[in-house]
């Protein structure tokens, strides 16, 4: 049972930080969701509590992906922190503070930690023999190298298992090894590195990973992995490397795991550099040995030893204190299979978010989630179902039915309560959700909240004051119910507003009263609210629909730009190989562009009009971010004229035209002599 608490906590929450490469999809907004209703919560409840999040933004993927755009790594991090925040943003998620490890607090305190593990003799160096790609001259980690597998001889397998039949190796054993890279054939190189002795710390990791910290489920994983026996981490990578070079190891660069979970730290120490002490603690406060504030990660289930064993071990050499709770969540599937860009069920933030309104999704994971580290399935048509049935149906349908009433005589609620047995219920629930979210046990909150809504539902209905309002003298009696059916639906929004930020301000415009957790049941008497006006919509199926088709569209698009951007020799050494016959297929025709023009909502296509004398063809071409569309019109290029239509969110794509480069704005559409005329084959 929760306790009256005179004192507010002071609590620091941060979700994993995403890596600057890629997209947000839902999988990562299923944690943030999460993590940011417990932050509100928390707040709700009159808890000091600051959300800290940031990019994570280095390692040799985010080096080669800028590589690949023509943009420096930090031109590329900053594109990508800018899409995430907006993100953040558009899903409601109110983070405090949103920083980068690449900035100069993580610089600081990743120097400053690594000082203290090399002062404790917590850092241990070894020379050690890498894989090296001569041609890009860098060593080649295990997902960088590909070949044939060494057992079952099928080619093109990445560096240390195989697809086809599950064997594991060392990518030295691959037969006819690459680099996924540059396509050269790796050599062995040796080279110093950096160790973390995670060894030293197993007594200490035994005896943390149980004292409550994690959930019973993930502390016997842990367990295993102890039993079995801890190794020493390794922390340096070589140049070139995107990260923070090692104090006194020029050349040598921090692992991008080691300075990832100080990133928690750097951000809240922006954070209150930014904001002064005011009355909130120093980021000091919160990470000294002694802190008398809690910390509390939220993860997904797959990077549970860099949090539970690493960073703890680090904490504890470099004197700090070590997290509260690491609050472990499984994945997120879509109609029952794992979210995948090459099953097309990978659904993109953004694809999201341009079709449907981000309560929703908030709803259906708080009514789904647990504090277990079971997968949690986006169910569609159940998504759709539950939202509209729960939220608009349930919900807001209490306020919907009884506030006209109360607004018909005056808008004045009653001074007393009709069915007080039916308010005991919302008053013995309120201890119970409150101790389910914060062991977030939301699926559990929400079960309770939605009985309480059926029980008012039920009683309303039963009530009718609808009928009893066309009857003489019964205006006090539908006054007296219709302020009831009111106080209920404030306590449900009260619970819910962690939850649905944006429909508990509206409701607050509505009652005129700021939503309080610790009076959600001390009902209004004698207050006066405002006009009730439509809390929410329903889901339309059509906008699911369109979400997916955005989602299929975005893969696609992204597919195409990969192959646009690096060519497919350098994304892929081992491309197929096609024949002749297979080549003379691609019907390559002289096109003029008659038209170019932006596609309202597609940030990177322009839609060309293009004419093959005679026929004119509507297409999509990714190269918005070379050409304006004036640049085009007039010129001449090369089109594939027989590639099959495809039906896009804009339209149908009835070809495709040939660039190179790059990518950014070194992409060059191929422009033929003046004199070629439009419809001609290309040989
Ligand atoms: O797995 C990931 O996406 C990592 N970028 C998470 C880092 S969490 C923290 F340690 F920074
Ligand atoms: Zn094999």
């Amino acid at each position: 049972m929760s306790q009256t608490r005179t004192q507010p906590r002071n609590i620091l929450v941060t979700s994993a930080l995403p890596y600057a490469n890629g997209s947000l999809h839902l999988g990562h907004i299923l944690e943030y969701i999460q993590t940011d209703i417990w932050a509100r919560f928390q707040r709700a409840q009159g808890n000091h509590c600051l959300y800290m999040c940031a990019d994570d933004a280095h390692g040799t993927a985010i080096m080669l992906k800028a590589e690949q755009l023509g943009l420096t790594p930090e031109q590329h991090i900053a594109n990508m922190q800018s899409e995430h925040e907006r993100d953040f943003n558009d899903f409601l998620i109110g983070v405090d503070n949103y920083h980068s490890t690449h900035s100069d607090e993580n610089r600081e305190l990743s120097a400053m930690i690594y000082k203290r593990l090399r002062e404790n003799g917590h850092i241990a160096s070894r020379t050690i023999t890498q894989a090296f790609d001569p041609e890009k001259e860098l060593f080649l980690a295990d997902r960088y190298i590909k070949g044939t597998c060494p057992k079952c001889k099928t080619e093109d397998q990445y560096g240390d298992n195989c697809e086809a039949c599950g064997a594991t190796y060392s990518p030295t054993e691959l037969i006819n090894p690459v680099s996924a890279i540059s396509g050269a054939t790796p050599v062995e190189k040796e080279s110093e590195h950096f160790f973390f002795t995670l060894p030293a710390f197993t007594d200490f990791l035994k005896q943390w990973t149980r004292s409550g910290t994690l959930q019973s489920e993930v502390a016997n994983k842990l367990s295993e992995w102890l039993d079995d026996g801890l190794q020493e981490w390794d922390i340096s990578r070589d140049a070139p490397y995107f990260g923070f070079e090692i104090p006194d190891a020029p050349g040598k660069y921090f692992y991008v795991w080691l300075d990832a979970p100080i990133g928690y730290m750097a951000s809240l120490k922006n954070y209150c550099d930014k904001n002064g002490d005011g009355d909130s603690l120093n980021w000091l406060d919160y990470w000294k040995k002694d802190s008398t504030a809690e910390v509390y990660h939220f993860i997904g289930k797959d990077i549970v030893n860099f949090h539970a064993l690493f960073w703890p071990a680090m904490l504890d050499s470099a004197d700090f204190r070590t997290p509260t709770k690491v609050c472990v969540h499984g994945f997120l599937t879509v109609n029952g299979k794992k979210m995948s860009k090459s099953r097309g069920t990978f659904i993109n933030a953004r694809n999201y978010l341009d079709h449907l309104n981000p309560e929703y999704l908030r709803y259906y994971f708080a009514a789904k989630l647990t504090g277990g580290v079971d997968d949690l399935d986006l169910n569609l048509d159940d998504f759709i179902a539950k939202v509209n049935s729960d939220l608009v149906g349930k919900v807001v349908n209490i306020a919907s039915r009884t506030a006209k009433f109360v607004s018909k005589s005056g808008g004045v609620l009653a001074a007393d309560l009709a069915d007080e047995q039916l308010w005991n219920q919302f008053v013995e629930a309120a201890p119970r959700i409150t101790d389910f979210c914060e062991a977030r046990e939301y699926s559990r909150a929400i079960r309770e909240i939605m009985a309480l809504a059926d029980a008012a539902n039920a009683w309303i209905a039963e009530k009718a004051p609808w009928s009893l309002a066309k009857e003489e003298g019964k205006e006090q009696e539908v006054l007296a119910i219709c302020s009831q059916g009111v106080n209920m639906f404030r306590a449900l929004m009260t619970w819910l507003a962690p939850v649905l930020p944006e429909t508990a301000k509206k409701a607050e415009e509505f009652l005129g009263v700021t939503l309080d957790w610790n009076a959600a049941t001390t009902p209004l008497a004698g207050h006066t609210i405002n006009k009730f006006k439509p809390l929410m919509q329903r889901i339309e199926k059509t906008q699911v629909e369109a979400m997916q088709e955005a989602a299929k569209e975005s893969l696609a698009q992204l597919q195409a730009e990969t192959k646009t951007v690096t060519g497919p020799l350098a994304d892929d050494p081992l491309a197929e190989q096609i024949q002749f016959d297979d080549f003379a297929k691609v019907d390559l025709r002289i096109a003029l562009i008659a038209n170019a023009e932006h596609v309202e909502g597609a940030g990177k296509l322009l839609r060309l009009t293009l004419d093959l004398g005679g026929e004119t063809r509507n297409v999509f071409a990714g190269i918005k971010s070379a050409y304006s569309p004036e640049d085009l019109i007039g010129k001449h290029t090369v089109m594939v004229a027989n590639l099959a239509p495809r039906k896009m969110r804009f339209g149908v794509s009835e070809g495709m035209v040939l660039a190179a480069g790059p990518g950014g704005k070194d992409i060059w559409i191929l422009e033929p002599h003046q004199g070629a005329q439009p419809g001609m084959r290309v040989m």
